[in-house]
């Protein structure tokens, strides 16, 4: 590690030399003296003073950005001490896991690293053959230099094992740009909020040694170690997929679905840019960002606080949740530890506001025909495609209460009953709603997937492979009577949000 790091503070010391360098230059008295700034205005304009709140609102904006990338909120008492992450990666001989996961293997799986986290000296030696990238200890090494997107974890003093393992909402919420592709895909610089639609989550927690802590809380594989039903589940996942709705009602596949990947019941990750002005969020409308926040760090990733959702009660739709032994809806850090999640959800969520949906690449769509696809975008007339009634722009979602049923969608309701919303359909009959997907950066979620089978997918589990079957599902769905030209220059549009 020392080996690693030290090249490091190398660079620091020349970029600061330089830095010195610099502002020396800046003063040198052979310079012509700078005109004065108001020469005959008499006493200058007194600054106002900075507005402390735009001040404290760029102090929380760094906060947040902070614990987006590498907080674990103390998820360590799960990944590491629960199901032993830390020795399929890391590796432990003396547990029966002879060596932990090569950076090759890392990265195949879809784990993404940092490249302005690397000294310069490493990306040599990866370049030049000297680090290896099928040698187990570099995964640690690249680990311990906070490289990993959302991995945190700690190598022991030799650099040969991990001690302790836990994840942040990059694991699956940020990607990088491939800048580094010359050396592997899946090394650049960090992109916040993107989906990681590469990363193989269930693959990645199936390589855990023991998952019984997992088939407790679903109530499944009592008395096997091996845990065989937990584990198919996981290889059930496609890639880019995790399902959030599993560990409330142990529900694994959409039975009205067989089509989709495997048939399990994962969604796609979605983005997490472009959420400024949406009200509800996930596919299918938990609640605001904060709420989802503070429900993912403490139910889902294990960290540490408290978590409160009368809502996960209802025994008949939640029944993981609402077991007694589970209480998800009532949760609070045990006896001795720290809450290490609500002081973080208001920067949290500020920061991920900030995060705006990237801009689409010039040339990666027809101008002319992108306008003509917004004009019939937003016709909610005769002839139009009524797009703009439910995706209002600027928002590409309702402006409003952003839900609309399943019935109005034309798809089945399996992932829309999985929350607790509902409308009171015909006869009092429950009529499940998804959210209005927020449509901005709609491609850049597959822009720099490595694995071709990764690339589009689109709606919550990935139904519909291109942007092509998704208008032609409206055409027929919602009787539009658009024509083959312009159903295509609707996808012209879209690929310019
Ligand atoms: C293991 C992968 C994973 C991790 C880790 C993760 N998320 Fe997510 N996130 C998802 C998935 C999948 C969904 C969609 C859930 C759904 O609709 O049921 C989601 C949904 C969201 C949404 C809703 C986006 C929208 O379109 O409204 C936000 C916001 C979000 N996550 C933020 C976070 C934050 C903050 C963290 C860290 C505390 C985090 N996520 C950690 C996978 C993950
Ligand atoms: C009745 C409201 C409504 C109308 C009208 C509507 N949408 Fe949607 N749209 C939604 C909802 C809700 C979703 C989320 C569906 C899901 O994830 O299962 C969605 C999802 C999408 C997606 C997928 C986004 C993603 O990342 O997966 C695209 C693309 C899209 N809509 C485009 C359009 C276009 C183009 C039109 C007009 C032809 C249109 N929508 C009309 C409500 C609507």
């Amino acid at each position: 590690m020392n080996q690693i790091a030290f090249p490091a503070r190398t660079l620091w010391a020349f970029v600061l030399a330089a830095a010195l360098a610099a502002c020396t230059a800046e003063k040198n008295p052979n310079a012509p003296p700078a005109p004065p700034a108001t020469p005959d205005a008499g006493t200058p304009p007194a600054q106002p003073p900075p507005d402390p709140n735009k001040t404290a609102a760029d102090n929380t904006f760094d906060q947040g950005k902070q614990i987006f990338r590498f907080d674990t909120f103390g998820d360590e008492q799960f990944w590491t001490n629960a199901i032993h992450l830390e020795q399929a990666i890391g590796g432990c001989p003396t547990c029966g896991i002879p060596t932990g996961v090569t950076p090759r293997t890392a990265l195949a799986v879809g784990l993404k690293v940092d490249i302005d986290a690397l000294p310069a000296s490493v990306v040599a030696g990866v370049q030049n053959g000297s680090i290896s990238l099928d040698d187990p200890k570099t995964t640690i090494a690249l680990i311990g230099l906070n490289a990993v997107l959302g991995v945190k974890g700690t190598p022991n003093a030799a650099g040969t094992a991990l001690t302790s393992l836990g994840i942040t909402c990059a694991f699956c919420h940020s990607t990088v740009d491939n800048a580094g592709a010359a050396v592997a895909a899946g090394i650049g610089h960090r992109l916040d909020g993107w989906p990681n639609r590469d990363l193989q989550v269930g693959n990645i927690v199936n390589l855990s040694p023991d998952l019984t802590a997992v088939a407790k809380v679903l109530g499944v594989d009592a008395g096997d170690p091996t845990t065989p039903t937990v584990r198919a589940v996981l290889k059930g996942w496609a890639p880019g997929m995790f399902d959030a709705e599993l560990f409330l009602d142990g529900k694994a596949a959409n039975p009205n679905v067989p089509g989709t990947p495997l048939g399990s019941a994962a969604t796609l990750i979605p983005a997490a840019f472009g959420l400024r002005g949406v009200n509800l969020h996930t596919y299918t409308g938990w609640g605001s960002i904060t709420q989802w926040n503070a429900f993912v760090a403490v139910v889902e990733m294990h960290g540490v606080g408290n978590y409160t959702d009368l809502r996960l009660d209802d025994a008949t739709r939640f029944p993981v949740a609402a077991r007694a032994d589970n209480h998800f809806g009532h949760l609070t850090p045990a006896p001795g530890q720290q809450d290490q999640v609500s002081s973080k959800l208001g920067p949290l969520e500020f920061y991920q506001l900030a995060i705006d949906a990237p801009a689409a690449p010039a040339g990666s769509f027809d101008v002319a025909a992108s306008a003509r696809g917004q004009a019939l975008f937003n016709n909610a007339g005769a002839g139009g495609a009524k797009c703009a009634t439910c995706h209002v722009p600027p928002l590409f979602t309702d402006a409003g209460w952003n839900m609309h049923t399943a019935t109005e969608l034309g798809i089945d309701d399996f992932q829309a009953s999985r929350t607790p919303l509902s409308l009171s359909g015909p006869g009092g009959t429950p009529a499940p709603v998804y959210r209005t997907t927020p449509l901005r950066g709609l491609t850049a979620k597959d822009r720099f997937v490595t694995n071709p089978a990764s690339k589009g997918r689109y709606y919550h589990d990935g139904r519909f492979a291109t942007l092509d079957e998704v208008v032609a599902h409206y055409n027929t769905q919602m009787s539009l009577g658009l024509s083959l030209g312009d159903q295509s220059d609707i996808v012209q549009y879209l690929k310019s949000l």
